[in-house]
């Protein structure tokens, strides 16, 4: 796979086997994104793959506090409303994802049961939950983000595939404790990886993108 070729194909899938990744093939994708570009090279990212037993029992751990109604308590705000455009495409993506699950817009029971999912990280075998230090703020979270990319690209070149999960991010303490984490590590996001269900009706979902003209502007 050439590397465009990752890039268009990368998406987001939310359905997986439960058949694990090797353990080599994992480290290769982690060493490999080692090689990620941060600001003064601080390489502020500190990930911890989880898989198996461990990973089920967070997952049921996150499903519980949701169930009961435990209130979401993330590291960094997570409640933006989004206006105008934002909002649109915010709609559409979501249109795209419950279509193809027959969910109906208030469903409210169903898109809640579907949300849920991600706690479980959408039957994936493993995730990986990204931190940073404590008193990092936006511009590590930027090193973060090109990381999470670059993870993301190295799975969809060998065939895994992979959801960068916000969701992920919003029980930091359940999370911290079942790892065993202090608070100086915040959490930013999550990435569930495993190799797709291509018969989940959540990954026929495909998402478009607004045109060149509404996001580029070349001067000279
Ligand atoms: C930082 C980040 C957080 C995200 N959080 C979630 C999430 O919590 N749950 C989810 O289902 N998808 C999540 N996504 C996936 C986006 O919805 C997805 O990338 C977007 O709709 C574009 O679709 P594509 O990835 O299939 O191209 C997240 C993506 C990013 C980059």
């Amino acid at each position: 796979m050439t590397l465009d070729q990752a890039i268009a194909g990368r998406r987001s899938v939310r359905g997986f086997l439960t058949r694990e990744v090797p353990a080599a093939t994992i480290r290769e994708v982690f060493e490999l994104a080692q090689t990620a570009p941060s600001n003064c090279n601080i390489q502020p990212w500190i990930s911890h793959v989880v898989s198996g037993d461990s990973l089920r029992a967070l997952g049921r751990k996150m499903v519980e506090a949701a169930n009961a109604g435990v209130a979401p308590d993330p590291d960094f705000t997570a409640d933006r409303k989004f206006a105008g455009a934002y909002r649109e495409r915010q709609v559409d993506a979501a249109v795209q994802l419950y279509g193809a699950m027959g969910i109906e817009r208030h469903d409210r029971p169903r898109r809640d049961w579907a949300y849920r999912r991600n706690l479980e990280f959408f039957g994936a075998p493993h995730a990986v939950f990204v931190f940073m230090f404590g008193e990092f703020e936006e511009r590590e979270a930027v090193d973060l983000g090109i990381y999470a990319q670059t993870l993301m690209l190295a799975f969809t070149s060998r065939g895994i595939a992979s959801c960068a999960q916000g969701a992920l991010s919003l029980y930091p303490s359940i999370i911290r404790d079942h790892l065993g984490l202090d608070a100086s590590n915040r959490i930013l996001y999550g990435i569930s990886f495993g190799y797709e269900d291509v018969s989940a009706p959540a990954n026929a979902a495909r998402v478009g993108r607004v045109s060149l003209a509404d996001s580029v502007i070349f001067h000279r």
